[in-house]
């Protein structure tokens, strides 16, 4: 094993292969307080990229519903126990990354799922955690809770269904950091869903070769965000490239969130993958629970979150979300506008800061008309 070093967990660690960072590295932002589990994403990804017979069950991008949902079904909790508690020291992980607590013969941690772990995408939508008493009225804080956590393939710095696969199938791409499975050397050794612990590789009972998200790859070697990004309803998702902290870049979309604001987060960092996509914890949730999904920084995640309002920079990158769809490098405030910029540095999209709003006389002169709202 070669040690590398994970600035997720604040240390070095094990891996199976030396440190080979990409020139860049494809991530993304997702909002989680402005999910609406429309699922719009996952039928955008769906229709591009899996369908076809064996591929119904293949949700490349799924939105469950935390703490009860998940796809396939309790794929964290189960790897989670296995696991056992997590110590962090600050943020500096003490424990063992599903690397470092591999059993003897084993790259990995890995569970397998069983057939029916697959067949239930949705479950547990909209359940929320505390008991709902009959009569109860909604009184604040409103105490249960749950929230849509929108999940694709991480694009791993240090990917474990590339650790797992014993065929090599598996590779990361230097240029972009995009994860894909060579779809002609792999032979179905399913390694890869046992390795990865998010559960994002898919095995494909029809062709007897696994696949997954593929970030788009077609549309991002031409300077496009992904289809799941471009189709999202409630425009909480931002993608781009990210560097790590010591090379941040401050007007980089992606690293003012995560490195210069710290309003993002990846998912279960103790893993040690070091996930590239990022989460804006929901900031109603307790934070025993956020802290276990996202790690110590949750705290002050949600702090920054809740007084970034005051923070035009913040706001101007939020309004930035959804409203276009080109990769932007970069971004900047220009007067009362957030202005998205491409790797050439030409400006591709300019949006309000404040979205204008137009009152109209309730009587139409010109037309001899009353308006009236009806919503
Ligand atoms: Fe591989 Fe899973 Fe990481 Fe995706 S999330 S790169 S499938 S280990
Ligand atoms: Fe699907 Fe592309 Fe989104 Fe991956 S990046 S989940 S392939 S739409
Ligand atoms: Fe959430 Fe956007 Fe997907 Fe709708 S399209 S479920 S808002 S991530
Ligand atoms: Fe390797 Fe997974 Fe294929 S383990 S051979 S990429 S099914």
């Amino acid at each position: 094993m070669a040690t590398v070093y994970n600035w997720q967990i604040g240390r070095d660690m094990s891996y199976w292969y030396p440190q080979a960072r990409p020139s860049k590295q494809f991530a993304m932002v997702f909002d989680t307080n402005k999910c609406i589990a429309c699922q719009t994403c996952t039928m955008a990804c769906k229709n591009a990229w899996t369908s076809g017979r064996g591929q119904e069950y293949m949700f490349w991008n799924n939105v469950e519903t935390k703490p009860y949902g998940g796809y396939p079904q309790a794929w964290d909790s189960k790897l989670l126990e296995v696991l056992g508690p997590q110590q962090w020291n600050g943020t500096t992980y003490r424990g063992k990354t599903i690397f470092e607590a591999a059993p003897a013969g084993e790259r990995s941690v890995g569970i397998q799922p069983d057939d029916p772990d697959y067949t239930s995408p949705n479950i547990g939508e909209d359940e929320v955690f505390g008991q709902v008493e009959k009569g109860l009225k909604v009184i604040m804080p409103h105490t249960p809770w749950m929230f849509y956590l929108p999940r694709i393939c991480n694009h791993c710095t240090y990917p474990s269904c590339l650790a797992s696969c014993p065929r090599g199938s598996v590779y990361k791409r230097p240029e972009d950091g995009i994860v894909l499975i060579d779809q002609g050397r792999c032979r179905g050794y399913r390694e890869c869903v046992r390795g990865c612990p998010y559960k994002k590789s898919f095995f494909r009972s029809t062709s007897g070769i696994s696949e997954k998200c593929i970030g788009c790859y077609p549309l991002v070697e031409r300077g496009l965000q992904t289809f799941c990004v471009q189709n999202c309803i409630g425009k909480i998702r931002m993608m781009g490239f990210l560097h790590t902290p010591e090379a941040s870049v401050p007007d980089n979309p992606l690293d003012f969130l995560v490195h210069e604001k710290h309003l993002a987060l990846p998912l279960y960092p103790q893993f040690g993958l070091e996930a590239n996509i990022y989460y804006v914890p929901p900031i109603h949730v307790p934070l025993p629970y956020l802290e276990q999904i996202f790690g110590p920084r949750a705290q002050e995640a949600v702090a920054n979150y809740k007084a970034a309002w005051s923070d035009p920079e913040v706001v101007g990158l939020i309004e930035l979300f959804g409203s276009t769809d080109r990769i932007m490098n970069s971004f900047k405030l220009i007067g009362d506008e957030a202005v998205g910029y491409n790797a050439s540095g030409a400006e591709v999209v300019r949006v309000p800061l404040k979205e204008p709003v137009h009152l109209r006389a309730a009587y139409d002169a010109a037309l001899q008309v009353e308006r009236r709202s009806i919503t």
